[in-house]
């Protein structure tokens, strides 16, 4: 584990607010292709800096931090409450790297940059400047227009005209310009994608944790095979409820994962987190995309009970519960699955079997399992031989 990962893993848990666990790991991106960019920069003082810039945000109330944010539309920011996170922020920063036995000089240079790094209009260094620059990109980029453009109260595409005007003042280096005016072509392709595109798009940065990187294109998938069958059932209900159900495993930490789920599982507590936080981040995400109240209230109560709520409510949600088992029972799943639970392979397709009836609702979707678990015997006599010749 290299020094920026321990600083990445002590600053992650002040990230829960205002959308930092996402702005967070992309300024973090950004910095370092600002650095391959400028070799001369410090890294060693940029990449710390960056990350943990915001933190102070974790000690201001939800309410007031809006009301702080410099540079936007909005006239009168409250200039106390932005001073207050850079203040608290340098302090945290001190202390945490203090505690990881940071070299004394670079902490004094990082704490400089972060007390002043949205209300200092000038940049103080060339590190300084690639903080700042990182800072801003997101702004730009397609996972961060649709969340900065309400915090602007603006539609998408009069943000995108917004910040575009901006791109020579807020940004200082030539190449933090450039990208910036690339990600905004990217983002103003976006504006023509559907609903169902921007939801998955903005779902998307939360999956790359427990495989559902993998797992939620292949529901997404079995969701919309589904509703060919169901003309009467919702789809402006059944696919963003799939596409966000399980977001909330963003926020369960890998290591509780483990017994949160699958055949072996004991820690109930934190596979209904993942359904709770999932319902806070897809509220979030849905209001920030405009999305119907009605539905989205709708969509929120199908993520609440995903695994939890063994019955369905509507035909909506029996969609949902079946997109969201299907993928078990194919070869990707299987694979996958056999060995995180750490089961024979005959043994986990022979439960498998057994649970078509129990776990999924349609007799479409049942015809799918067996459909896809055919497949995977077929396909994992492969698999065995290969084990057994190990
Ligand atoms: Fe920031
Ligand atoms: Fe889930
Ligand atoms: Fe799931």
């Amino acid at each position: 584990m290299t020094i920026y990962d321990q600083i990445y893993q002590r600053a992650e848990p002040y990230w829960r607010t205002r959308q930092g666990e996402i702005h967070m790991p992309r300024a973090y991106e950004y910095a370092r292709q600002l650095l391959a960019y400028y070799p001369e920069a410090d890294e060693t003082v940029v990449l710390p800096a960056i990350l943990l810039h915001d933190v102070g945000y974790a000690l201001i109330p939800d309410d007031l931090q809006l009301q702080s944010l410099v540079g936007g539309t909005n006239q009168n920011p409250r200039l106390d409450v932005s001073r207050q996170h850079e203040i608290e922020g340098a302090r945290i920063a001190g202390e945490i790297l203090t505690d990881l036995n940071y070299a004394p000089d670079k902490i004094i240079e990082i704490q400089r940059i972060i007390d002043g790094h949205d209300t200092r209009r000038e940049a103080l260094s060339l590190n300084d400047a690639l903080v700042k620059d990182a800072d801003k990109l997101w702004r730009f980029d397609p996972v961060g227009v649709p969340i900065c453009a309400p915090w602007n109260k603006l539609d998408i595409g009069p943000y995108l005209d917004f910040v575009e005007t901006k791109i020579e003042t807020w940004l200082f280096t030539d190449r933090a310009r450039e990208i910036a005016r690339t990600l905004l072509a990217e983002s103003r392709r976006q504006l023509d994608k559907t609903i169902y595109d921007k939801i998955y798009q903005a779902a998307e940065p939360y999956w790359n944790t427990r495989h559902n990187d993998i797992h939620l294109p292949l529901a997404y998938d079995f969701a919309k095979k589904l509703l060919a069958h169901y003309p009467q059932a919702d789809e402006s209900i059944v696919l963003p409820a799939i596409l966000l159900h399980d977001i909330g495993w963003k926020m369960v930490p890998e290591e509780k994962q483990r017994n949160a789920f699958g055949p072996k599982a004991t820690d109930k507590a934190a596979n209904r987190l993942h359904e709770v936080e999932g319902v806070r981040l897809a509220r979030e995400i849905l209001a920030s995309l405009s999305y119907d109240p009605t539905k989205s209230e709708e969509i929120l109560t199908i993520i609440d009970g995903h695994d939890s709520r063994l019955e369905a409510l509507s035909l909506n949600d029996s969609l949902v519960k079946d997109a969201d088992k299907l993928w078990r029972f194919g070869p990707t799943g299987v694979g996958l699955d056999y060995r995180r639970f750490e089961v024979d392979l005959a043994w986990y397709l022979d439960y498998l079997s057994q649970k078509i009836e129990d776990w999924l609702f349609t007799p479409e979707a049942k015809e799918m399992a067996r459909v896809e678990l055919a497949r995977t015997e077929v396909e994992s006599r492969d698999w065995r031989l290969e084990i057994g010749s190990a």
